[in-house]
Formats: C-alpha cells, sequence, structure tokens
C-alpha cells in the first residue's frame, strides 16, 4: 500500500541554527521557512535528490511538537511520511485493521499542499508515521 518516502521529519528547536548546520556542515539545498498556523510549525524542507527531509520549530502556545522538544532537547527524528495512492482508501483500511488514526480521522492538507493523515505511534513501531496522498 505504502509508496515512496516523502520525508524524515526532525523537530529543532531553532530553524535558523538547524539550517545552518545542514548548510554549512553537509552542503544541503534548503527551502526558506514557512508558516503552518494550523499545524502549530514552521517547517523548513532539505531538497535531496531522492526524498526530502523537514525541519520542525514550533509555532504559537499549543504547538503538538512542543512536548517532543521538552523530551528531546536537542531535537530528534520527530516522523517518517509515505506517499500513498488513495488516502482514504488507506485509512479505511487501516481502521479496519485496528490502527489508531489520530485527530479525527480525516486528513488535512499537509505541507505540500496534498491531504495527509497521521498514525498512532503505539502501532507503528514507536514511530509516528504520515501518510501523504500522492
Ligand atoms: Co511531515
Amino acid at each position: 500500500m505504502i509508496g515512496r518516502l516523502n520525508h524524515v521529519a526532525i523537530a529543532v528547536r531553532d530553524l535558523a541554527a538547524a539550517t545552518a548546520v545542514y548548510k554549512d556542515s553537509l552542503g544541503a539545498t534548503m527551502t526558506e521557512p514557512t508558516a503552518q498556523p494550523e499545524h502549530g510549525v514552521t517547517v523548513v524542507f532539505v531538497t535531496l535528490p531522492n526524498t526530502k527531509i523537514e525541519f520542525l520549530e514550533p509555532l504559537g502556545e499549543n504547538s503538538p511538537i512542543a512536548k517532543f522538544l521538552e523530551k528531546n532537547a536537542d531535537g530528534g527524528i520527530h516522523h517518517i511520511c509515505y506517499e500513498v495512492d488513495d488516502i482514504i482508501a488507506a485509512r479505511d483500511r487501516l481502521k479496519a485493521q485496528g490502527a489508531r488514526v489520530l485527530g479525527d480521522g480525516n486528513p488535512k492538507i499537509g505541507a505540500h499542499g496534498k491531504p495527509v493523515l497521521f498514525l498512532h505511534p503505539k502501532d507503528f513501531l514507536g514511530t509516528l508515521t504520515e501518510l501523504e496522498q500522492a
């Protein structure tokens, strides 16, 4: 069911510092920061030939990554995102198997303007897993 790896997301406290590490040390190509108030994060993408890395910095009072950064002061891998051909079919199949879909269970528009869903880490090897409509 899952297709390409769309991105790996890393939560960071300081987007500018994180961007400098990847630019200066790793020679990475980065996008400009984009605020996503509806997701409580500001995002920068590292563009790679075969996939992307997403840096997430908390935005606003109730950022969903605030707790993660309390536990992981240096930042860390927050989630992975796979593409699926039909996000509603994927959701229905997973729910029928007992997997927990976060939020109200309906896709939200994600960082790339496409519908996304998040699956509970306890159902997927301790890893928060995002599905994005391909
Ligand atoms: Co993501």
